[in-house]
């Protein structure tokens, strides 16, 4: 089944905490949120002291106050499980529930997300107060779902108590069956590691040169995903057969959780937390970083789960936790644009992130809608407007699908080994952002598709080209399918540090790229990291092929090429900056209806460009719209008419202009702007700083 929100509507919602305010406050709080427009309220995420004061004592009186007043004013409730915020007299009590370091330091109380999911007492706790709340809210008539806990592992992404090291074992031998077999996976004959009994395993601890065994620290990183996931689905269970009418989510996509089995397993659909702020705070490097733009990428991944999202969280003020996290506030309009980014990547609810500042305790810098003196601002006019343009333009978005012809291919494994492993790790980055970038704004609008297991050919098959940049882990099922994929007609990326590893991270004794070899049509004969000077080979490219003399640097990695199969042309050969001179560094290897192109080295913009030239990857809009690179263009198309009258699937064009400048496109054709109704001639139009408009060409 599919993990999509189902919305006929796109509607707007906030994030209230009644047990932060004067209860005198809330009657006008709710009322006021209809008033700006807002649908949904999501409440009690971490309000677990307050529901079980003491242990077995139970207590929902003061929400149930609150979601009575909201429901009367007809908003919809989103309900939080707390369970990321134990209260004092459960880790006081059973200090066992708490999340150790890797040095062996236990968290204290004091903050969040203290807590360790394999602990036996904790997931007892956790069930008890999931049980009890959803008891005693499933037939409440304003709650339309839930969301489990609050951000796994967000802060807090590793778990070293005692309870994970036993935990650990038992994953370990449902894995592996007996020691040998997990004596050979992690090569432990290497510097005397061999277990000779199970209490002898255990996750990662300090050990000299901070330099653990390898294997271990991916399997580590495999099961504490496995880990929140079936703490999860302890939640999901309690709360799907109390209250079946209602729909289950969590938000935020976390490290060391595996987001796309999470939702498969258990929830209708994933949501988002959105704050594009820290995309300008901490902007990706580069000539022309991305900046809130970058929030594009990670809401595409968020696509890759569920088509059709909720933003749980979207960032409604200025950021700043109690000492950290500066941001400036956001400018008028940039708001809406990111309301809009969301949308136009597939979100169909969006919540902000909050009502109103809090005015005591670590987030009262983290800005809401409101500040504390709770007067209507521009950014609550800013959210009206917004919500008064999706009252006629929502129906029309809702359950449309963003199109994309290209798509990025990640996975867990090796994002996990490459945390570990900087042999590839930063590239995989590097080359995502190379391809991310260029794509952005040449308003080619892509997909991230994870692979994993049961990643099917027709999930590959709908795109045009695929780029997979360093997939250093690589299967043997993975590789036949990306042969198959280009058999069939598809274009496929590759870079550097491919498939020299299994799954358990050991490398191979076959040449470079491995099982990939025979598709990329090449061998890698020798390689070489950056100098310490950071300099790496450089590479021209084939002037037939490409048309440029430029040279290209390989940007951190460099590998000599040899190749191997009788259908493939050299694209480019490097140059005499060093000793690899004249040797093959890009292969393009034809094969079947496809082609596969490997790059022995790390992509940078400009050799995205001109592959993106050699690919012919058009933006779908070139013959309507003339855009400037700042400008974002996304699509999100209906396969069937949604109004009577209609003969075909709308197609909504959004503009996004992320710069506090004016902009000016061209319409080769008139369109209407679906938000503001705004009607467009052919010929130039300004678009204002931060402009959003969701465009419907003319027939
Ligand atoms: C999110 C979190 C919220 C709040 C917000 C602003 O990550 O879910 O509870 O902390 O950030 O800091």
């Amino acid at each position: 089944m599919e993990k999509a929100l189902h919305s006929r509507n796109v509607l707007l919602g906030v994030c209230y905490y009644p047990e932060h305010w004067p209860e005198t406050m809330w009657e006008d709080d709710f009322r006021r949120m209809k008033e700006l427009g807002l649908e949904y309220v999501r409440m009690a995420e971490f309000g677990w002291a307050l529901m079980e004061p003491e242990e077995g004592v139970f207590d929902f009186s003061l929400f149930d106050r609150a979601f009575a007043l909201a429901h009367r004013h007809g908003l919809n409730i989103i309900v939080g499980t707390p369970t990321a915020t134990p209260p004092a007299w459960l880790t006081h009590r059973y200090p066992e529930t708490l999340n150790v370091l890797a040095n062996g330091i236990s968290y204290e109380h004091g903050s969040r997300r203290h807590y360790t999911y394999n602990s036996p007492k904790y997931r007892e706790l956790s069930a008890r107060i999931v049980q009890r709340m959803a008891e005693h809210f499933a037939d409440h008539p304003g709650i339309v779902g839930w969301q489990l806990d609050n951000e796994f592992n967000c802060e807090v992404y590793e778990f070293y108590s005692a309870a994970d090291h036993a935990a650990f074992r038992e994953w370990l031998k449902a894995k592996y069956g007996t020691l040998d077999a997990l004596n050979e996976a992690w090569g432990t004959v290497f510097w005397s590691q061999t277990y000779t009994a199970w209490e002898q395993v255990h996750l990662t601890r300090n050990v000299p040169s901070d330099s653990p065994n390898p294997h271990l620290k991916l399997d580590e990183k495999r099961f504490f995903s496995d880990s929140v996931i079936s703490y999860a689905q302890m939640q999901a269970d309690i709360v799907r057969a109390a209250a079946p009418r209602h729909w289950v989510t969590t938000n935020g996509l976390f490290g060391h959780l595996d987001t796309h089995q999470l939702t498969n397993d258990m929830l209708d659909f994933i949501s988002y937390d959105s704050y594009p702020m820290f995309g300008r705070t901490f902007p990706d490097g580069g000539e022309q970083p991305l900046l809130d733009r970058r929030y594009s990428m990670t809401l595409s991944t968020v696509r890759s789960i569920s088509p059709n999202f909720c933003i749980m969280e979207q960032q409604s003020g200025p950021g700043g936790w109690v000492n950290r996290i500066e941001q400036p506030s956001p400018k008028p309009g940039q708001l809406r644009l990111w309301t809009y980014q969301s949308i136009a990547h597939g979100a169909d609810l969006v919540v902000y992130f909050r009502w109103r500042t809090a005015t005591f305790g670590t987030e009262m810098y983290w800005h809401g809608l409101h500040n504390w003196d709770n007067r209507p601002n521009r950014r609550t006019r800013e959210v009206q407007r917004i919500a008064e343009e999706l009252r006629s333009a929502g129906q029309a978005i809702a359950g449309s699908r963003y199109e994309a012809d290209v798509a990025i291919v990640r996975d867990y494994d090796n994002e996990w080994d490459g945390e570990f492993d900087k042999w590839h790790g930063g590239y995989e980055w590097t080359s995502t952002l190379a391809w991310y970038k260029r794509l952005q704004r040449r308003h080619i609008p892509s997909d991230m598709l994870f692979m994993n297991e049961q990643t099917t050919l027709e999930q590959l098959s709908r795109y045009h080209t695929l780029i997979y940049p360093h997939p250093t882990i690589m299967r043997e099922e993975t590789a036949k399918l990306l042969e198959a994929y280009v058999l069939g007609g598809g274009n496929l990326i590759i870079g550097c540090r491919s498939g020299y590893k299994d799954e358990t991270g050991r490398c191979r004794m076959t040449p470079m790229p491995g099982p990939l070899a025979p598709l990329c049509g090449v061998t890698v004969e020798d390689f070489t990291r950056e100098e310490p000077d950071g300099s790496s080979p450089g590479f021209t490219l084939s002037e037939d092929a490409f048309h440029t003399f430029a040279s290209f640097s390989t940007n951190g990695f460099a590998e000599t090429l040899a190749v191997t199969s009788p259908d493939a042309i050299v694209l480019g050969r490097y140059d005499s900056s060093s000793y690899m001179n004249g040797e093959p560094a890009l292969v393009e290897n034809r094969s079947g209806e496809g082609r596969t192109i490997y790059f022995g080295g790390v992509f940078s913009d400009a050799l995205v460009d001109q592959l993106m030239d050699r690919l012919e990857l058009t933006s779908p809009a070139a013959g309507q719209l003339e855009l400037p690179e700042s400008i974002e263009l996304t699509v999100r198309a209906h396969d069937k008419p949604i109004f009577e009258g209609q003969e075909s699937g709308l197609r909504i064009h959004f503009l996004l202009n992320y710069n506090g400048s004016s902009e000016t496109i061209k319409l080769n054709c008139a369109a209407t702007d679906l938000l503001t109704g705004q009607r467009f001639v052919k010929g130039a139009a300004e678009l204002e700083p931060y402009a959003a408009l969701a465009l419907v060409f003319d027939e």
